[in-house]
């Protein structure tokens, strides 16, 4: 870690989590705890908690979990120093001048000697469109119809016809080779250095924060290839960045408009529509929808309206989904992609188009469509069958009524043959409807005795461990139970190396007077498999609903369990009859025990 410890306890206490989460999601308060609609996942009732007591989120759906810290970290994708900037901001705390190590140092270097290159390289490109020898470059773009101020915004450039002049325009500048190999911008081998780009019309990728990370460039006519790209370096992750975002992001639009094409942004942009969005040559990926969603919940795709395009939205749909984002499908047509359609037709027509633009699964059940022949009864009938299959996938009852009576309008359907089909469908393939299977394991009962035997064992260890979590949680979540444990058990109970050392933390911390588990898990910040665990180790689900008496029965089963597989797992590991006997007393001792809460 960078900065000591204190520094980030600093820091991280004097950051409310409630306070900060806040300011994300819409929080409601529930007993002790607030509650919301969880930011990492898609769902459609609250399981996200943050406990002010605790300085903790958890996410009860999707296991997400950890202070305030990493909530930002993992909400804003930022790094852990970023995080510690921004909520020492928050709080007015000056952060010392942290020590890198060497290499850490030698890295942040680099990268922003080439942030550096980029944008010198972008300027020079700028400047070059304004000269003599860039007037082709720049009637190009008039002929594109786009003004001074768009070139200007989008830092619009032109690559000269001379073969070298940006690498003898860096070598100027003192850059070496060995810097220069590593931007992207020049191809080197035994016959010399060459620009990459050259007599093209270039446009700068910029990232969120508008630093210049890569470039298109495109040929001022027909020719191939039609767009040439920066190569991904140190700087540059195509699938980690969208190009018009640094822009979109402070757009008041409640929507992002996806596009494919850089021209197609840019010309949504010039028309008013500052939310849109391209990646960058390649397909939507999910890191793409993950950086959306920090940004907003509904996505338009105005992807281009030939096949290719129709692919390209029907791939994107569920990546984006999967992160809870809705997606509209906009018709183009006639046109082709959103530049053309925008030059022929004007912006108030592409205004309606958003208006107009089709839910993502009635856009799915349309292209399906296209695959069938409706005057053959037959095809016609499978269409309805593959219609009602895709309409099994909504697993609530609710949601899957309202879209078959969408597709039953939009496809003359009538509404109770294709429930009944849909309910009919339903029951063959099993009970409740339910998603197509992953099917990646099969199940279990197909396997026979001996692939049971393992399950089993996975079983009772899941079962321990939850056990030693739900005592964690009680202990933070009610300190005074501490008392009621003492002598009972104790950190050594907690076998697991990890679970061992957070134990011992949270008992140490009781000791002292204060048990700090959003402070503990700072501890593992740079180890994401063991931050999740030991988040999920404080916020075992107790079930709050319990009246008195089954709490009591439940925390003196849980203490008994914990102590009780300790004992086991000693007696298995012991080595001398001595030790063994003592082993042998405690657990006939354990029987006749009773653990009180109050
Ligand atoms: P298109 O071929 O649809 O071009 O490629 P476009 O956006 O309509 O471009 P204009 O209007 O002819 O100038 C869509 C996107 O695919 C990538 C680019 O990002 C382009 O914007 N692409 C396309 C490439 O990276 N290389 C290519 O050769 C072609
Ligand atoms: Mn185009």
């Amino acid at each position: 870690m960078y900065y000591p410890e204190d520094i980030v306890e600093e820091v991280r206490t004097r950051n409310d989590i409630v306070d900060v989460i806040s300011g994300y999601v819409k929080l409601q308060k529930k007993g002790s705890n607030y509650f919301g609609l969880c930011p990492f996942h898609n769902e459609k009732s609250p399981s996200f908690s943050v406990s002010p007591q605790k300085q903790m989120y958890y996410c009860f759906g999707c296991g997400a979990g950890g202070n305030v810290i990493t909530f930002v970290m993992e909400y804003e994708n930022y790094t852990f120093p970023e995080a510690l900037k921004v909520l020492a901001d928050r709080a007015g705390i000056k952060l010392p001048e942290v020590e890198y190590s060497k290499e850490e140092r030698a890295k942040a270097d680099k990268r922003s000697t080439l942030l550096e290159i980029n944008k010198l390289a972008a300027n020079y490109f700028y400047y070059q469109l304004h000269q003599p020898q860039g007037k082709i470059g720049y009637d190009y773009f008039k002929k594109r119809e786009l003004s001074d101020e768009t070139i200007r915004r989008f830092g619009l450039g032109f690559a000269n016809k001379v073969s070298n002049d940006l690498y003898q325009y860096m070598r100027s500048k003192g850059y070496q080779d060995e810097i220069l190999r590593e931007t992207g911008l020049f191809t080197m081998d035994e016959r010399g250095t060459y620009d990459k780009f050259w007599n093209r019309v270039m446009f700068p990728i910029l990232d969120v924060n508008s630093r210049v990370i890569g470039f298109g460039g495109r040929v001022m006519g027909d020719g191939t290839p039609k767009y040439l790209n920066s190569p991904e370096t140190m700087i540059f992750d195509k699938s980690r960045n969208l190009y018009g975002l640094n822009y979109a992001r402070t757009s008041r639009e409640k929507f992002m408009l996806a596009c494919e094409g850089y021209m197609d942004v840019i010309a949504m942009h010039q028309a008013g529509f500052t939310n849109a969005v391209a990646s960058l040559g390649t397909a939507f990926t999910t890191q793409h929808a993950a950086l959306l969603k920090r940004y907003t919940d509904t996505v338009v795709l105005t992807y281009d309206s030939d096949g290719a395009g129709t692919k390209a939205a029907l791939r994107a749909i569920p990546i984006l989904k999967e992160v809870g984002i809705s997606t509209k499908v906009l018709s183009l047509t006639p046109y082709k992609d959103p530049d053309e359609f925008i030059k022929n037709l004007g912006t108030d027509a592409f205004r309606e188009r958003i208006e107009q633009a089709k839910n993502s699964f009635l856009f799915e059940i349309d292209v399906l469509k296209r695959e069938y022949d409706l005057n053959d009864p037959e095809q016609k009938t499978q269409f309805y069958n593959a219609t009602a299959r895709r309409l099994l996938e909504f697993t609530e009852t609710l949601e899957r009524d309202n879209y078959t009576q969408a597709v039953a309008k939009e496809h003359f359907i009538p509404y109770e043959d294709l429930r009944r089909l849909v309910n009919r469908l339903g029951n063959q393939l099993g009970g409740a409807p339910v998603r197509p299977q992953s099917g990646a394991y099969g199940s279990y009962e197909d396997r026979g005795e001996r692939a049971r035997e393992p399950r089993k064992k996975r079983e009772k260890e899941d079962g321990i461990r939850q056990s030693q979590r739900l005592l964690l949680t009680w202990l933070i979540e009610r300190p005074q139970l501490f008392e009621k444990i003492e002598g009972i058990v104790g950190p050594e109970d907690f076998r697991e190396p990890l679970y061992h050392q957070v134990a011992q933390m949270v008992f140490d911390g009781h000791a002292r007077g204060e048990v700090n588990p959003a402070g503990i898990l700072n501890h593992f910040i740079n180890d994401e498999e063991q931050y999740k665990q030991v988040a999920a180790l404080f916020n075992a689900s107790l079930k709050e609903s319990l009246n008195n008496e089954e709490q009591q029965k439940a925390f003196s089963e849980t203490v008994l369990r914990v102590r009780r597989n300790s004992l086991d797992m000693a007696s298995r590991n012991a080595t001398d009859i001595g030790e063994l006997q003592r082993i042998i007393k405690e657990q006939a001792a354990l029987k006749t025990l009773h653990v009180t809460i109050d």
